[in-house]
């Protein structure tokens, strides 16, 4: 299966940090945040990691790419350690598409359309990180459980927080799958079916990917992705994985970058 790392976007809630710099290159603990979801992929249930860039943003192709003098300065300075994190990070297997217009991040999957080719795939956003990459292999079982069906993350939020994120509305099956019956982007606080937030984690059918293609910009003027999930409901059933707060770290907002930069600093370096 194919994870698709969207990458696009202008991440206005980080400026000035993000004006020369792209977010998904900001630093969490020792590496850019998408070095982790780029990690995560490989590790877990994706055969293949495409990261939706834009033109715009070349260091993360930079980061990515193999830098044989400076590993060779670093090896020629006994500074191995660092030689092989520089190697590490550039011998990580992903590939390009581009979205050069910010539309919204349903918009970029379906910029991936071609390279999915009628198969399930893995949305990832990297707003998140699962620092055990636990996470997918677990909506893999699910997945696997009923039928192949698409499964999203979802993390119960406060009530008040609802109005960030998508929710889902629906039917506990047991502890932590629900059965998702619709699902609404960034709805109202006194509207929203649940407090059950979209946690940035998706494995959805390839239909999705063709209903992409028809959805009208919604929440906020963009195409969202969380309209063609509720759209596809109409043809198929989609389950939810309820995860716990310590299984996924937000790093959307100034504030959850600082709080994840704090936990996984010390659950790494103790
Ligand atoms: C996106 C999704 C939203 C999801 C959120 C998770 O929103 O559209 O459904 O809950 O990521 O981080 P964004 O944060 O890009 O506004």
């Amino acid at each position: 299966m194919k994870a698709l790392i969207p990458a696009a976007g202008l991440g206005s809630r980080f400026l000035p940090a993000t004006k020369a710099q792209p977010k998904e290159m900001l630093l969490v603990v020792d590496r850019p945040v998408i070095q982790y979801v780029v990690e995560e992929g490989l590790a877990s249930a994706a055969d293949e990691v495409i990261i939706i860039n834009s033109h715009d943003k070349k260091s993360i192709e930079e980061h990515f790419t193999p830098n044989p003098a400076l590993e060779a300065e670093l090896r020629s300075r006994g500074k191995d350690k660092y030689a092989d994190k520089v190697a590490h990070a550039g011998n990580l297997n992903v590939s390009y598409v581009y979205q050069d217009e910010p539309l919204g991040l349903g918009h970029a999957v379906h910029c991936a359309a071609d390279r999915i080719e009628g198969e399930p795939f893995f949305v990832l956003l990297g707003d998140v990180l699962v620092p055990d990459n636990q996470m997918l292999i677990k909506m893999k079982e699910v997945s696997d459980a009923h039928n192949g069906a698409s499964v999203i993350a979802v993390l119960p939020v406060a009530k008040e927080e609802v109005d960030r994120f998508g929710v889902i509305a629906g039917e506990a099956l047991s502890d932590d799958v629900w059965k998702v019956s619709s699902l609404v982007e960034k709805p109202a606080v006194e509207e929203a079916p649940s407090n059950l937030a979209v946690f940035g984690r998706y494995l959805l059918s390839p239909r999705v990917m063709e209903l992409l293609a028809e959805v009208k910009p919604g929440a906020g003027g963009e195409i969202q992705l969380t309209d063609a999930l509720d759209a596809v409901l109409k043809e198929e059933e989609m389950y939810a994985l309820v995860i716990d707060p310590e299984d996924g770290y937000d790093t959307g907002t100034i504030e959850s970058w600082l709080d994840t930069n704090n936990r996984l600093y010390k659950k790494l370096h103790g």
